[in-house]
């Protein structure tokens, strides 16, 4: 075969690092959604003894960790993010025990575990804010929360016109003792789920407890959840902007660094967030072993986000104007490219993902006609997505994404190519975001089915007795683990291929050349010795001669000389042959 020089065509955009670096730099984290990743007990909810005994499946996949959401001690009014006690596992998911039993497995298998830390609110039933409601006005204990006076007469409208993020006011009036109303607190979320006031030293000493807690049993690290909102702007001022953390504007296009998905306003991303994780990392350092913190933090431009990835801050922040990104390829590329920018600023690895438990999963996002917009869930009546070019555009995306360097997050069941259920009914939803919008969002329970694991057994064997707390459907067998296992080219293999592909070759901590010259619907480029091509256009694209295919997200095509066609929405990785 010839080999031609493709240097000329060659723009440098990030240089490749040392593969010894410190291992979050370039891991492969796989999110566990607890309740429905696998269940042991048979309630139909999945549990932690679940995910011990299904930890062979991400070892075999080839991850480097695993991130669990909370199975903390809640009330479960927002699936667990609304913690009661920070240091107890909720009998819905088992025991302290149980999870220790997970950790071992865990690191017996080489997986590091990240665990999910609440810190921005409470559940209601916390001590802290019973304790709240039963001390009254002006107490020592409502100054852990953000309870004010209402304004207006008789204080009955609340204390400014924030919106929670879940929809209705950010705002609930409290019921004195003796029946009269009270004073109102703050909840950027649902009205279980009361802010702390982060200026409160008891707030801070508190965390730093929970994460020592948490290290002394060996984690390896935290995702922060809404590590953008926990410091609020002082005098909490009025805002009439529009408060999204999950679809962000849409309307919005891509421009240099900003996707439309941050979160602005000013409950979010004020400087003072950046001094609790100054104090955090000095938390970590005292631990042996790179332990880490990921932060969930919606703020743009990239170049705000990576303020919180500083080398005495955070670790990781996830890349959401990347997953936020229409599938356009002049604009990914320039996503991509001012990722790289930012994060390098700081010497920071980007982090990127593309689903989660918060979004409409990437297989049914792509099968929009408007692929990539982001509707908060999908339901009966809502535009359905094409499954077949969903899942064709979601391998593509993928392979895509695991061939950058950087770290990257994979969300349980996207190994699977799983779509979301599109067609829940409503009655069955658990999302609060669905309630308090009184049904116009249809919220996040299709991307949150228990998953499939076996074609043929009943709930495709994601518990033992065959219930699932939400309804799978029929369709899934086909994505089930076992109809896709050993079998070339299915979604589960083509992952395992490319992660072992990724580690081998070291892309992880490997470098971007873009090669130009394939046209703008191409998305190419060079990392230590694999070329990925990913053809956002609609016809076939010659891959480069000299390239040899190492993987392909669907069957490559050929020209009539032979040569190698990258087909529509297809990523092929490729190596030159000297
Ligand atoms: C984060 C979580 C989301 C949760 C919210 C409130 O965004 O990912 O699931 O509802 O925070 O805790």
């Amino acid at each position: 075969m010839t080999t031609i020089d493709t240097r000329p065509l060659r723009t440098l955009v990030h240089t490749a690092g040392s593969p010894e670096g410190e291992w979050w730099r370039d891991a492969v984290i796989y999110q566990v959604y607890p309740r429905s990743f696998a269940d042991a007990s048979g309630d139909g909810i999945g549990d932690l003894p679940g995910v011990t005994a299904r930890l062979d499946h991400l070892a075999e996949l080839g991850v480097d960790a695993v991130w669990l959401s909370p199975f903390y001690r809640s009330p479960q009014a927002d699936a667990g993010y609304d913690v009661a006690d920070y240091r107890d596992v909720d009998p819905l998911f088992g025991t302290l025990a149980d999870f220790d039993e997970m950790l071992e497995r865990a690191h017996r298998l080489g997986l590091r575990v990240i665990v999910d830390l609440v810190p921005n609110h409470t559940s209601d039933e916390h001590v802290w804010f019973q304790a709240a409601l039963a001390a009254g006005a002006g107490s020592p204990e409502r100054a852990r929360y953000l309870f004010r006076e209402g304004r207006g007469v008789d204080g009955t409208e609340p204390p400014n016109n924030w919106q929670s993020i879940f929809g209705g006011p950010a705002w609930t009036r409290t019921t004195d003792p003796d029946g009269t109303p009270g004073e109102w607190y703050l909840h950027l979320f649902d009205s279980r789920q009361p802010d702390l006031d982060w200026e409160h030293p008891e707030v801070r000493s508190e965390f730093e407890d929970v994460l020592r807690f948490w290290l002394d049993r060996g984690v390896d690290g935290f995702r922060i959840d809404v590590a953008h909102g926990m410091v609020k702007a002082p005098g909490l001022p009025d805002w009439d902007g529009h408060v999204s953390m999950i679809d962000g504007s849409d309307d919005v296009e891509p421009t240099d660094t900003v996707s439309g998905s941050g979160n602005q306003g000013p409950m979010f991303d004020q400087e003072g967030v950046h001094d609790i994780y100054r104090a955090w990392n000095r938390v970590l350092a005292e631990y042996p072993g790179d332990r880490a913190l990921v932060a969930e933090a919606w703020v743009e431009p990239l170049s705000r986000l990576s303020r919180y990835v500083r080398s005495d801050e955070m670790h990781q922040a996830f890349n959401f104007a990347f997953l936020a990104t229409h599938w356009h390829a002049p604009a990914l590329r320039t996503v991509v490219e001012a990722s790289y920018r930012a994060s390098d600023a700081v010497g920071a690895p980007t982090t990127w993902v593309l689903s989660n438990h918060d979004v409409v999963r990437h297989a049914s996002r792509l099968g929009l006609a408007e692929p990539g917009s982001r509707p908060n869930g999908i339901g009966r009546g809502d535009e359905q997505p094409d499954e077949a070019l969903g899942l064709q555009r979601a391998r593509c995306a993928s392979l895509l994404m695991l061939g950058l360097p950087g770290s990257a997050y994979l969300y349980q069941g996207e190994e699977l190519g799983l779509p979301d259920h599109t067609s829940l009914d409503d009655d069955l939803r658990q999302d609060p975001a669905f309630f308090r919008t009184g049904g116009a969002e249809r919220g996040r329970d299709g991307c949150r089915v228990p998953l499939p694991w076996s074609a043929t057994e009943d709930g495709f064997g994601f518990s033992p007795s065959g219930v699932t707390w939400l309804p799978q459907p029929e369709e899934w067998a086909s994505y089930a683990l076992d109809a896709q296992r050993g079998v070339p080219g299915s979604t589960y293999e083509t992952y395992r291929a490319a992660l072992q592909l990724r580690r081998e070759s070291g892309l992880g901590s490997g470098g971007l050349e873009w090669l130009r010259g394939l046209g703008d619907d191409v998305i190419a480029f060079v990392n230590r010795d694999v070329l990925v091509v990913a053809n956002l256009g609609t016809g076939p694209v010659p891959l480069p001669a000299g390239a040899e295919i190492l993987l392909a997200s669907i069957d490559p095509a050929f020209a009539d000389d032979g040569s190698v066609l990258v087909p529509s929405d297809a990523t092929i990785w490729a190596r030159y042959t000297d």
